[in-house]
């Protein structure tokens, strides 16, 4: 398995890229920003992605955008082809992108929004903590990709406070703070932190579809 940053020679790729992201959407019947091909090689041409290849195998990709004139950064897109998954291929991909943004974008905060407990676990890993909306990008932009989620009433109603994705973000500066004061103490406090708990995070996403969605089901009626 080669994981490289993309490139323009990488572009013959994008449409099943596109196609795999779109179909796993449907297959996990959660909602997705959908990605078109120009824009994925948009993101290939400007060494702004990962990819996975197995050979000349596609088997996984993530790209970075960068929002509010490079004060944030988001890892986005992230896809791991049904074949290659479940054996540590989409955390080696995350792990490339993150370190690949943090050259890039070395004072940038890193950001993501995801419904899915195996992005959620990598981020915690990465150093990301779960936080509020407000804490991240307010730049129209990002927020405008969402609008092709399904999703995207609840965003709207919530006034761009909540929805069923929860916001994670890595700040290098409290980051490197609490190495450095972690190096000072025995360390312990620092990895206590660090351990994410899944079923924390599947209540509080099971709390949120219940609210949410429950909602728009009367709605409907
Ligand atoms: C989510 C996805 C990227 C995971 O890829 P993968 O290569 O199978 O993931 P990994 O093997 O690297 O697993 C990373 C961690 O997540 C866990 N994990 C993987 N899939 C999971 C799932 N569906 N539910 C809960 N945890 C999961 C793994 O157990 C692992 O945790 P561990 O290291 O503590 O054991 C892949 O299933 C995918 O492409 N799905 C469709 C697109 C998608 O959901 N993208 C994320 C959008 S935000």
């Amino acid at each position: 398995m080669e994981i490289v940053i993309a490139n323009k020679s990488h572009a013959g790729y994008a449409q099943y890229i596109c196609d795999t992201i779109a179909e796993s959407a449907k297959v996990r019947g959660t909602g997705i920003a959908k990605r078109t091909p120009e824009y994925v090689i948009t993101k290939m041409e400007n060494g702004n992605a990962v990819i996975a290849l197995d050979g000349e195998k596609f088997a996984g990709f993530c790209y970075i955008e960068a929002w509010g004139h490079g004060k944030f950064v988001a890892n986005s897109g992230l896809i791991v082809h049904p074949d290659y998954r479940g054996s540590g291929l989409a955390r080696q991909i995350k792990e490339a992108i993150f370190k690949h943004s943090r050259e890039k974008y070395p004072d940038a905060k890193v950001f993501g929004i995801t419904t899915g407990l195996a992005v959620m676990k990598i981020n915690s890993d990465l150093g990301y903590r779960p936080v509020t909306f407000s804490e991240l990008t307010d730049d129209p932009t990002f927020w405008k990709g969402c609008q092709t989620c399904r999703n995207y009433d609840i965003l709207q109603r919530t006034e761009q406070k909540m929805c069923l994705c929860t916001g994670m973000l890595y700040d290098p500066e409290k980051e490197e703070k609490k190495k450095r004061e972690a190096a000072k103490s025995s360390g312990s406090e620092a990895k206590k932190e660090k351990t994410m708990n899944p079923k924390a995070f599947t209540r509080l996403k099971s709390i949120k579809e219940h609210l949410f969605l429950k909602k728009d089901k009367k709605k409907d009626e």
